[in-house]
């Protein structure tokens, strides 16, 4: 396995380019289904979980072909209804194959999403779309199974109890728009992913009215043509570089972005004090002033996303004062905090908020990386930190971060990509004595 080792205490300086939006490349991966045509995917982002999607597809029959670094080719002429277990489970957005499978073949069977570091990962929502049109649902074994021979438009609340669901959206909106009548879905996402997406499909021939509201009405067609579309811009990685310019006390333009992509996030900096330029597709980030302590709330879309929790923890624990970060996405996301405080962070969880009291400097010490987004977070901790911080398991990052240390190393950063033996004897036995 690699790893990373980050020489930490340098400002980021200099300007980023913000790559394809991994969680929207991914549904729209799944909608190339619903034609047997071609549909050319643009500004793809280079990603372990871009190529694993392209995998299952293939593995669905569909002809899937690689144009460049971030253009694809998918021609689903002819596909199967179910897909191999080995590979959905190890990836929960693979969950996005119900909608298209059913649209398509009238049937579907795709293994449960595996469980997941962030918490509970549910799929209730999904299926109540589904038996919404009226499809037949059933769990067995760990397999879901639709027969949805007789399905019709309808009216469906999709909206749960931590609020709204991205990819049960995206899974009823994929089979409404080839499910006969009108369907209604109130309580939709309305995050910028899911804006992608109905665009996409309008270009594919899909009738969609309400596209960005919580309430969606989907006049089903009979068939969907191939079409070109290029991807949006990574809003996630967008607020990843805004955030690592302010924990190392930077000057950065972060470029390739819609800044109404980043909802409440661009007013957090505002109240905490953080000075930035808004132009049309970048945001200029000064960061000489020391900025005020925190209050974060994470809520769907235009809320301030649970995707950059992890991060906005980390630029917490160097800004003095108290500053408190409530989860209401996914309650129990603070696999970062343990690896913080390795860090030297005086952070203690209250229920589902994090209560940082900022330090003046946090240490660089050998950390583990447990999810995409907290990995992000210890790769910024490590890039403020006084000395070296290891970050172990950097697969996670590889799955939703382009490029990261090359982007990172041309802002001014001190991070290598290193084989995990490399790994100083003193952590190595640090490391069997923490697993004995
Ligand atoms: C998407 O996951 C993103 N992944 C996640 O990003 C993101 O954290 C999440 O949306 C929330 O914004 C992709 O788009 C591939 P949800 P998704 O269904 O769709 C509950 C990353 O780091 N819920 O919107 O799986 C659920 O428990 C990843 O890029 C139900 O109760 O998330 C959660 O509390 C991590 N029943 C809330 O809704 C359901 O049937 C939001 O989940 C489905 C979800």
């Amino acid at each position: 396995m690699e790893i990373f080792r980050i020489q930490g205490s340098t400002p980021l300086e200099g300007r980023v380019k913000i790559s394809g939006s991994k969680n929207s490349a991914l549904p729209l991966f799944a909608a190339a289904l619903l034609t047997d045509e071609e549909t050319i995917l643009e500004n793809v982002p280079n990603l372990s979980d871009v190529n694993f999607m392209a995998e299952i597809l293939s593995e669905l029959g569909a002809e899937v072909r690689r144009i460049n670094s971030n253009s694809w080719s998918i021609r689903p002429v002819s596909i199967i209804h179910y897909a191999p277990y080995e590979l959905v489970r190890k990836m929960r957005a693979s969950i996005c194959l119900l909608g298209p499978l059913v649209a398509r073949l009238g049937r579907a069977e795709i293994p449960m999403p595996g469980g997941c570091v962030i918490g509970n990962r549910p799929i209730d929502l999904h299926i109540r779309a589904l038996r919404g049109l009226g499809a037949d649902v059933e769990l067995s074994e760990g397999i879901v199974k639709v027969d949805a021979k007789q399905i019709s438009g309808n009216s469906i609340f999709i909206g749960g109890r931590n609020g709204s669901t991205v990819t049960g959206t995206a899974n009823a909106i994929m089979i409404a728009v080839l499910t006969p009548g009108l369907t209604v879905l109130e309580g939709s996402a309305c995050e910028p992913e899911i804006a992608d997406l109905c665009r996409m499909l309008k270009s594919m021939g899909a009738n969609i009215e309400g596209i960005g509201s919580h309430l969606l009405k989907i006049e089903g067609v009979t068939k969907l043509k191939g079409c070109r579309h290029k991807v949006i811009p990574d809003r996630i990685e967008a607020g990843t570089y805004i955030i690592a310019a302010a924990i190392t006390g930077g000057e950065l333009i972060v470029e390739g972005i819609d800044p109404s992509h980043l909802g409440s996030f661009l007013d957090l900096l505002r109240t905490s004090g953080l000075r930035y330029k808004q132009h049309k597709d970048s945001i200029e980030i000064s960061t000489s002033q020391r900025i005020n302590p925190l209050e974060v709330v994470t809520l769907p879309f235009p809320g301030f996303p649970t995707d950059l929790q992890a991060q906005i923890c980390a630029l917490a624990s160097i800004t003095p004062g108290l500053s408190i970060i409530t989860e209401r996405v996914y309650p129990s996301r603070f696999m970062h905090i343990p690896e913080l405080l390795r860090m030297g962070a005086h952070i203690s969880i209250e229920g589902s908020s994090a209560i940082i009291r900022g330090t003046d400097k946090l240490k660089g010490a050998p950390v583990m990386a447990s999810d995409l987004r907290a990995s992000a977070a210890l790769v910024l901790a490590g890039l403020a930190a006084e000395g070296e911080t290891w970050v172990q398991r950097i697969y996670h990052l590889d799955r939703g971060y382009e490029n990261f240390e090359n982007k990172l190393g041309e802002l001014g950063a001190i991070v290598e990509r290193l084989d995990e033996s490399e790994l100083p004897k003193s952590i190595y036995s640090l490391k069997s004595h923490l697993n004995s």
